[in-house]
């Protein structure tokens, strides 16, 4: 997600100083790399030798020290990164860039740099809305900088207020969205993932093996491209993507109403779900008994979402997927022309890292004209990307976008 991009970290001194550790971690898993300036108060909480550690480079925590060769370190370093990123951002360092004050290291580096930067505010509650600090986070903003909300929950002071560190991956998200251009502003996508649920009794039903983890991918590509995105899950285990409208549903009857609702809004649907196309023809209200005779179930049809929203469609532009086991790319095709969608991804589930709880998919993407492009096996986040760069150059030959 982050390979070869260039981070520097600020840490600042508050007790989240220690959860900078575990964000640098992150950042070094998704292929970053990092350099972490310190300031002294931080140094209070935590030790450079732990960033040193895991970053793999030494820290900066001075503007003065001498050093073999000579070189300004807020330039070098202002000059070396992609992105910088400040978390935890206590309400001292939020006012120094408010403010102008360059007066350490950090500051000076921030005040030289152009490049994109998150600041992620964390501190006491009443800190927090101090109306200084408040009106120095609206500062921040009007002069271009990013600054992520902080959380609610329980802070360091033994009260429950707005003021915590959020989560290192949500970090990691904010700042794979903060790299990303933003070519598809101005579009609405909507996105389906994960199974169904359809259920027989209270306690038992039928699903399949999908995780949301492509559907999700679509959705936080799409986001971080400036896209505004509606996510309509089934029940999966993964954390609820932030900067995304997300609509849970569990049977393929609630996907369904919930994609009628939401369609109309949308100029992209992309239908990574796997749906169930049959559902238990009648729910018993209480636990179904066993009993020594063979049991057999009534199923009956589950409504076809894409295939009803294609006949209102419009100009929008409609994605499917196909998920096979044999005979891809005919199956792919017959469904692409029945159902009457734009372009279709085929995902073949005998191949190995391709389809179901995979992070990695190996896809075909074949359009209305024909033509097929067989892609290798990358990540489900690198297939997303792909399957974005053709609904972008769909929407360009429509005309629909301007640029
Ligand atoms: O979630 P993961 O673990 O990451 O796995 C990803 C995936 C394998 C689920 C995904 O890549 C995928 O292939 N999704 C589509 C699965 C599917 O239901 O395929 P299908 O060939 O049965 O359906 C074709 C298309 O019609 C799909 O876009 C589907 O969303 C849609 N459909 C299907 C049935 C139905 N009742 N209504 C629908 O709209």
């Amino acid at each position: 997600m982050l390979n070869g991009k260039k981070i520097v970290l600020g840490v600042t001194g508050g007790i989240a100083a220690y959860k900078a550790a575990e964000l640098t971690r992150a950042l070094i898993k998704e292929g970053a790399q990092v350099k972490v300036i310190m300031t002294k108060s931080a140094g209070e909480f935590i030790s450079p030798l732990t960033f040193q550690t895991l970053s793999g480079d030494m820290v900066y925590t001075d503007m003065f020290v001498p050093t073999a060769k000579y070189d300004m370190a807020h330039i070098t370093l202002a000059e070396f990164a992609d992105v910088f990123v400040i978390a935890p951002a206590t309400g001292n360092i939020i006012g120094k860039i408010a403010s102008g004050v360059a007066d350490d290291l950090l500051s000076t580096t921030i005040m030289a740099t152009d490049k994109p930067t998150l600041i992620c505010p964390a501190m006491n509650d009443k800190m927090l809305a101090n109306p200084v600090v408040q009106d120095n986070i609206d500062k921040l903003k009007k002069y271009g900088y990013a600054v992520m909300d902080s959380t609610f929950g329980e802070l360091a002071c033994k009260t429950s207020g707005s003021g915590r560190l959020p989560e290192a991956s949500a970090i990691v998200e904010e700042i794979a969205a903060l790299l990303t251009p933003k070519d598809l502003t101005g579009e609405r996508i909507l996105v389906t993932a994960g199974p169904t649920e359809e259920p027989l009794d209270p306690v038992r039903f039928i699903t399949n093996l999908s995780s949301g983890k492509m559907g999700y991918a679509l959705a936080r590509v799409a986001r971080w491209r400036g896209a505004q995105v509606t996510l309509i899950t089934g029940p999966t285990d993964l954390s609820l993507p932030p900067g995304i409208e997300v609509v849970q549903i569990r049977t393929a009857q609630e996907m369904y109403e919930a994609v009628l609702e939401h369609f109309k809004k949308s100029t992209i649907i992309i239908k990574a779900a796997a749906v169930a196309d049959f559902r238990p023809a009648s729910l018993a209200k209480e636990k179904i008994k066993k009993s020594n005779q063979s049991f057999s179930l009534m199923l009956e049809r589950n409504p076809d979402i894409i295939s009803e929203i294609s006949k209102n469609k419009g100009n929008r532009i409609l994605v499917g997927f196909a998920m096979e086991t044999q005979n891809l790319l005919a199956n792919a095709q017959d469904k692409l022309k029945r159902k009457k969608m734009d372009f279709i991804v085929a995902n073949n589930l005998r191949e190995e890292g391709a389809g179901f709880q995979t992070d990695t998919n190996i896809i075909t993407i074949i359009d209305s004209s024909g033509n097929v492009e067989a892609l290798p096996k990358m990540t489900k986040i690198d297939a997303a990307v792909k399957i974005l760069d053709r609904i972008k150059d769909t929407t360009r030959r429509k005309g629909k976008r301007k640029k």
